[in-house]
């Protein structure tokens, strides 16, 4: 889960990482009252989860109230790259002698942590990659090892800080790798890390994404979660704890095991094509357990989506056999009754799999089709939506 750069600041602050004072609003009043309360100059800054908001106009300066009021007004609504702004920071706005860059992130490819750092940031530092890769230094971080101060240091030397600010640094560096393992982020970084006139090092902007296989640790996170912006039939899923996201399509989806599901998403959007151009309407993962009561709350979720019209119930029998998830799908669709209304269509393989169409013949409910392939079942699911039962 991405964080709003407000939050990301309270982490920063929490692990002692300097951030300037700021307070988050909603409307152009509380801007104002905001901006008198802060005193000083202030920047008014659209809380949205994309980059670029700077150049989208959403990141101004105000000398005064009045001037904090208008850029408010002018802010709130804002449409940056399909985000629409609906919270403002108001924060004391700094005098900024340099912009340097800071990050730390789970490197995948490398299958290591990575810190990268440059004493030349402010820029977008995709550019900066692009065209000075020398400038960026990009140092591997070991998982054990971690960040202590010698290590603070190679980093900041790396990144050819300047003397006079290379003890901060290293400060922060110390702290941010802090927030990093301590809040189980897969990312936090600081563009614009910066020097004042007076020599005070601070960030001014914070991006952290937090891992989310790590929530359980962290209830406190859930104060995070950002539920307006959220998908109501995503939030409902994930309330159940199902593996959905929306899609925009007419074939509900359900398999198990991501793979699997991600095939099936391409094999209907493929079938789609010669009919109508259907296309599936979510991915969701049961996961390898698929009891009668997961896949009710699945269809459940599904069936109340106005878009789908058919759905593929795509499933290979492993640790739980095909018999197993057939009496899941029979007694998921007599929990639903008659909640249960659109068409399904059916394709079990692997484990028990003679024994699970068996279950489903017998019980031959009317909404079911039972289709032996995975193309052939893809094909009837989108033939049924397109001709839009
Ligand atoms: N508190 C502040 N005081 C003075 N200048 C600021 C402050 N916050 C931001 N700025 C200036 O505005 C620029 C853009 O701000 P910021 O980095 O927060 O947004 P952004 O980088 O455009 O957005 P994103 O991080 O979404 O790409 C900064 O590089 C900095 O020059
Ligand atoms: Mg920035």
């Amino acid at each position: 889960m991405d964080l709003y750069e407000y939050q990301a600041k309270e982490l920063f602050a929490a692990h002692g990482v300097p951030v300037t004072k700021g307070i988050v609003v909603t409307t152009v009043e509380d801007a104002t009252a905001a901006a008198t309360e802060i005193g000083t100059a202030v920047m008014v800054k659209s809380q949205v989860k994309i980059g670029g908001r700077g150049k989208a106009g959403g990141v101004k300066f105000a000398k005064d109230v009045a001037s904090a009021t208008e850029h408010a007004g002018n802010i709130l609504g804002l449409d940056i790259k399909g985000h629409i702004t609906k919270k403002l920071l108001i924060t004391e706005a700094s005098d900024i002698a340099e912009e340097y860059y800071v990050s730390f992130l789970l490197d995948r490819s490398n299958r290591t942590f990575l810190a990268m750092a440059t004493k030349d940031g402010g820029m977008e530092i995709e550019q900066l990659a692009e065209e000075r890769p020398e400038a960026l230094a990009k140092i591997p971080v070991d998982a054990i090892r971690g960040v202590d101060r010698e290590k603070a240091a190679e980093i900041a030397d790396a990144g050819r800080f300047p003397a006079e600010v290379r003890d901060q640094v290293i400060d922060i560096l110390v702290s941010l790798w802090e927030v990093f393992v301590a809040e189980d982020t897969t990312l936090v970084e600081v563009n614009p890390l910066v020097k004042t006139p007076e020599g005070q090092v601070i960030a001014l902007d914070g991006k952290v994404s937090l891992d989310e296989n790590a929530e359980f640790r962290h209830p406190d996170h859930a104060a995070f979660a950002d539920t307006d912006a959220q998908n109501p039939l995503e939030a409902r899923a994930k309330a159940k704890g199902l593996n959905y996201v929306k899609l925009e399509g007419q074939v509900g989806i359900i398999g198990n095991g991501a793979g699997l599901v991600m095939s099936t998403l391409d094999v209907v959007a493929y079938a789609g094509e010669k009919h109508g151009n259907v296309k599936p309407a979510n991915f969701l993962d049961i996961g390898g357990g698929a009891s009668a009561e997961v896949m009710a709350n699945g269809l459940e979720i599904i069936l109340s989506d106005d878009e789908v019209k058919s759905v593929f119930v795509n499933v290979f029998g492993g640790i739980t056999a095909c018999d197993a998830v057939a009496n899941g799908i029979v007694q998921a669709l007599q929990i639903l009754g008659d909640a249960a209304t659109k068409p399904l269509v059916v394709r079990l393989d692997g484990n028990n799999v003679v024994e699970g169409r068996q279950i489903l013949a017998d019980a031959a409910h009317p909404l079911v089709t039972l289709v032996e392939t995975m193309d052939d079942a893809a094909d009837k699911a989108a033939e049924l939506a397109n001709s839009g039962v």
